[in-house]
């Protein structure tokens, strides 16, 4: 199937690795001119170029932090001055928390600056980046959005304890994409994914073996998902093959 993105300007931000690079390299070998950000890791995203450099595609990093609205104008900008506007535009980059979820703290231990620091580029970064990408999108053809959540948004149950805040960050991505659509309409489809634990380079580092192994356990596909399968489903919703799809929500969790 053609895609219909051969020469289309797509923006990701946090393309440096994980999903957001695969994103990149995926928009890239179907013919896209991509623009992708990264906050601190500029050889990473030297990285990301090679790789979309090595499937013949052209890259455009540029600096964005979710928590300084002036570098996300200037990011736009930039991609702006380049290729004269954006298409398509991949909200992926993401604040993590600072440490890894302590099973033994309650919640009401959480300090408020801790619960801040995360909420503050997550959400206000959400919105703040759409704010500033927007008028680069509108007038143009086939504008898509994809907002990239997580599977701790919707789980319920055992199995994530301390990631609460987390997952009301990216929860708050379904309000902020029910009102998308109801005001962008035909003129840009608003989409949501959600991965499930996926094997970045980041999770290789964090999380044991045997804690993946029972992971991909619990997976009724008997495995985790690779960067790419996340990356193939963002690329559809973002692309001109996905005709009238908006509103909606594809999980990429191995059915999970
Ligand atoms: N990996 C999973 O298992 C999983 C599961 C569910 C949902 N997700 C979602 O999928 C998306 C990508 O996750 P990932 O695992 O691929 O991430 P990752 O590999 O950790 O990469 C994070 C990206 O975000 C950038 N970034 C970090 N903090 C930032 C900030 N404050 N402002 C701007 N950019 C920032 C990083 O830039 P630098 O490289 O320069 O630091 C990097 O490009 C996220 O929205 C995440 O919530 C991931």
């Amino acid at each position: 199937m053609d895609l219909g993105l051969t020469g289309k300007i797509v923006f990701v931000t946090g393309g440096s690795r994980g999903i957001g690079r695969a994103t990149a390299v995926a928009f890239a070998r179907e013919g896209a001119h991509v623009a992708f950000s990264y906050q601190s890791e500029r050889g990473m995203a030297e990285e990301t170029c090679a790789a979309i450099a090595a499937v013949g595609g052209t890259a455009l990093p540029v600096r964005l932090d979710l928590s300084d609205p002036a570098s996300m104008t200037d990011a736009v900008e930039t991609v702006r001055a380049r290729w004269g506007g954006i298409d398509v535009f991949v909200a992926n980059a993401v604040q993590w928390p600072s440490a890894l979820p302590d099973p033994e703290r309650r919640f009401e231990q959480v300090p408020p600056q801790e619960w801040r620091d995360l909420l503050r580029p997550n959400v206000e970064g959400a919105v703040a980046v759409l704010q500033a990408v927007l008028p680069a999108m509108r007038g143009r053809r086939d504008g898509r959005i994809v907002l990239i959540s997580s599977d701790v948004a919707r789980h319920r149950g055992p199995g994530q304890p301390g990631l609460g805040i987390y997952g009301m960050s990216k929860a708050a991505l379904t309000g902020l994409a029910n009102g998308l659509i109801a005001e962008l309409g035909g003129e840009i489809l608003v989409n949501i994914v959600t991965p499930g634990f996926t094997v970045t380079e980041r999770n290789l580092a964090v999380m044991p073996q045997h804690l993946r192994d029972r992971q991909a356990a619990h997976t009724p596909t008997g495995r985790l998902s690779t960067p790419e399968d996340v990356a193939r489903a963002i690329v559809f919703l973002g692309s001109p093959a996905n005709g009238n799809i908006t509103g909606e929500t594809l999980n990429v969790t191995g059915g999970v």
